[in-house]
């Protein structure tokens, strides 16, 4: 059976891939961020995963606001990426397992998600900045992925309860695929920052505080926050926390934060980086 391993959850700010083909991890700038890794690649040469659920949002690469699905899942054999105009390469194309993607396809429409499904599906930075930095310097990426796009762009948007429950209903069905695989769930995008209108450049740290404390194991209080109060609170590009819901919905198992890194800004943005390690109720007994 399919064993879902843990989640992390990552900030993609565009200026990091430039930052990664510049080679400039160590500069005074960028240091703080990218410290926060070395961790997280300790985490997946230890744990090993087959393959990684990806909940993000596109920009306007795969989609635009003429037709912008609330929920789109991938079920390509490999996710190929172009240039989005931000000065940096474009990546290597990414394998998709397409068989895991049915299997989750058909468990989401049977929960009563509307989703969208992708035969073919083209992924933008908040895919591959976030495999770039999980796993550096690779030309084929260790993982295969099914990218789940989350519309954070145009409203009216899904609520953090309905992201937290897609993940939910995605994390059950992992856990009943027959396959022996390890699976990792990955949230990118956040945390607070607006870059348009009168409050660009707009940063709350108490708010992604309680954001990072809370998703640990109380993330349904979250979900208590409409979209509205959340832009509020975290600006209007803020609400890309919606992937980070749908990461943790995903964890069905006993939960804990084994890391997390918090620094500002990177380019307009707060960026965080989290580790969530989900281990089942056996497990944790076995242990
Ligand atoms: C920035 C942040 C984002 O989430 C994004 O998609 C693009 C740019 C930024 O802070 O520059
Ligand atoms: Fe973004």
């Amino acid at each position: 059976m399919a064993t879902i391993i843990g989640g992390v959850a990552t900030t993609h700010v565009p200026s990091i891939g430039k930052a990664i083909a510049e080679g400039k991890q160590g500069d005074p700038y960028w240091k703080p961020f990218f410290k926060g890794f070395d961790y997280v690649h300790y985490w997946l040469a230890r744990e090993k995963p087959d393959v990684a659920v990806v909940f993000y949002n596109d920009h306007g690469l795969n989609f635009f606001l003429d037709k912008l699905p609330t929920f789109a899942v991938g079920a390509a054999k490999e996710y190929r990426n172009e240039d989005e105009g931000w000065g940096i390469p474009v990546a290597p194309a990414i394998a998709g397992d397409p068989d895991l993607s049915w299997h989750l396809i058909n468990a989401l429409v049977a929960d009563e998600f509307d989703i969208t499904m992708c035969q073919d599906m083209l992924v933008d930075h908040a895919v591959t900045i976030p495999m770039k930095l999980m796993w550096p310097g690779k030309n084929r990426h260790p993982v295969r992925i099914v990218p789940v796009s989350i519309n954070t762009v145009q409203h009216p948007l899904p609520s953090l309860k309905r992201c937290f429950n897609l993940g939910h209903s995605i994390g059950r069905a992992i856990e009943s695929y027959e396959p022996n695989m390890r699976v990792m769930v990955i949230g990118t995008g956040g945390l607070s920052h607006q870059l348009d209108g009168k409050r660009a450049g707009f940063i709350n740290k108490e708010f992604d505080k309680l954001c990072m404390d809370k998703i640990v194991n109380e993330a349904e209080t979250l979900t208590h926050y409409s979209i509205h109060d959340f832009v509020e609170e975290a600006g209007a590009q803020g609400v890309e926390f919606l992937n980070w819901m749908a990461m943790r919905g995903a964890l069905t198992g006993n939960v804990s934060e084994v890391h997390r890194n918090y620094h500002i800004p990177i380019s307009n943005t707060a960026a965080a980086t989290v580790v969530l390690e989900n281990r089942s109720l056996a497990e944790r007994k076995a242990a």
